[in-house]
């Protein structure tokens, strides 16, 4: 387990969070629940805010990527930290604006953004939107000329550098449909094509080269990729980009396979790419850009555990022993997904040793529908409460009604008080859009 003081065993032998004994959680807050440690939040985004500051002069801004965990009090808390976000739909957009996100804080992506998505951001005066295709620049040229603006924009490059990560979750290789390729013309031909459009403003450049990445080198190397490439398009196109975004995808821990980072750490990842720019630019009397960053897994992700109930629990001989839980892949798709690889402890023997290996399934109908594959667990009975760790990003966001099963709810947690941000589903939810056609009545 990776502990802090908001994620601990406590004196009881319970796993508590954010100051709130889980096995008293969820009394108030039937499982499954997702749990969220606020503190850890905020260490996060005040680390990444810190570290611009101190190294870069404040030359630059931390986006929440909030595709990790969107819903409004996680927006409240990020602007609290002050600190941007971005968006990838009208959804998360609408969200931010619902509460009260400054909205020249954000910055929108997207390989294909809808004409009513970019009117949304043009209209609530975006801060930037990260253009990812030509037909998006002619509509959102014409869109702001219409409302007789000047739209900040920037343009999702493919460095092509190789994460050490889940291909599925690589995205900057030269097979990706997000960007355009760095390695040949392709950049530098968007580029040209950009910069005459009136209603436009090309900042910058925007690059991400994916998710779950511990190797500090992956993020140099694309900072002289990209500063590389900039240094070209200084030359041929006479165009000197003053913003440089470079994504997120700091990697988090979810097992002990994974390296442990304490939030002061991450800071170690922004302090190697700020180096790396500035002796590159240095190097090219090229002037710093604005940097920009945009971590979502690493702000989220150890913030948050997913309490169940265990329920049945079948032992097949010489096999597998599989305990189920009252959740599944409708609350956290990734082991089916990527075959994702989680902690598990029971919350109220958090400090037992694990006696067993166990598969942790869900309740959905079908076998891909596992939480946590082959985990030491010690021997839990039906109605005790399993916690998985590491569950605050890309769980609740990518969470589904498969089967009709209920979104579980969202418990913030901090300094021993708890309170929902997200209601859980309900029956009356499920069916909520559901109708009859007159002729089937
Ligand atoms: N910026 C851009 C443009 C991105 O596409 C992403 C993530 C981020 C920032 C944030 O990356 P992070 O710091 O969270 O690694 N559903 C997958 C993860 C997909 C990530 C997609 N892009 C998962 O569950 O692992």
């Amino acid at each position: 387990m990776n502990t802090r003081p908001t994620l601990k065993v406590n004196d009881k032998g319970h796993l508590e969070i954010g100051g709130c004994d889980t096995v008293e959680l969820v009394a108030r807050f039937p499982t499954p629940v997702y749990v969220f440690d606020e503190q850890y939040i905020r260490d996060m985004c005040a680390v990444y805010r810190e570290t611009i500051e101190n190294e870069y002069g404040g030359n630059g801004l931390v986006l929440y990527a909030s595709k990790a965990f969107s819903c409004k009090a996680v927006y409240k808390i990020v602007a609290d930290e002050k600190i941007g976000c971005d968006v990838v739909s009208g959804g998360e957009l609408y969200t931010a604006l619902q509460a009260g996100f400054p909205a020249d804080k954000i910055y929108m992506h997207g390989n294909n953004k809808l004409r009513q998505e970019l009117c949304e951001a043009l209209d609530c005066k975006i801060g930037a939107i990260v253009v990812d295709a030509y037909s998006e620049l002619d509509m959102l040229d014409e869109m702001a000329g219409e409302r007789g603006m000047v739209q900040d924009i920037l343009i999702r490059v493919n460095p092509g550098v190789e994460a050490h990560t889940h291909h599925f979750i690589q995205t900057a290789k030269t097979d990706s449909k997000f960007g355009f390729s760095i390695s040949d013309d392709t950049a530098e031909k968007i580029t040209a094509y950009a910069l005459q459009k009136k209603n436009l403003r090309l900042t910058g450049y925007h690059c991400h080269i994916g998710s779950q990445i511990f190797e500090k080198q992956s993020f140099t190397l694309a900072v002289d990729k990209m500063t590389d490439f900039m240094v070209r398009i200084r030359k041929d196109l006479n165009f000197t980009a003053k913003t440089l975004n470079l994504g997120g995808g700091y990697g988090v821990w979810y097992t002990d396979e994974d390296k442990k980072i304490t939030p002061a750490g991450y800071a170690e990842y922004l302090k190697a790419i700020v180096a790396e720019l500035k002796e590159k630019c240095a190097q090219y009397d090229f002037p710093l850009p604005y940097l920009v960053v945009e971590p979502g897994r690493s702000i989220v992700a150890e913030a948050g555990i997913t309490l169940y109930t265990v329920g049945a629990i079948k032992e097949i001989p010489n096999v597998k022993k599989y305990v189920a839980v009252d959740g599944g892949m409708f609350d956290n798709p990734r082991y089916a997904l990527y075959q994702s690889k989680y902690t598990a402890l029971l919350a109220a023997r958090a400090d037992e040793k694990p006696e067993e290996i166990v598969t942790i399934a869900g309740k959905c109908c079908e076998s891909g529908d596992i939480v946590c594959a082959d985990v030491p667990l010690p021997a839990a009975k039906s109605g005790e409460i399993l916690a998985v760790l590491s569950t605050g990003a890309y769980n609740y966001s990518m969470a589904s009604n498969y089967n009709r099963n209920f979104i579980p709810g969202a418990v913030l947690a901090y300094k021993g008080n708890a309170e929902y941000i997200v209601k859980p589903q309900t029956y009356e939810d499920l069916t909520r859009n559901d109708l009859i056609p007159e002729r089937l009545k």
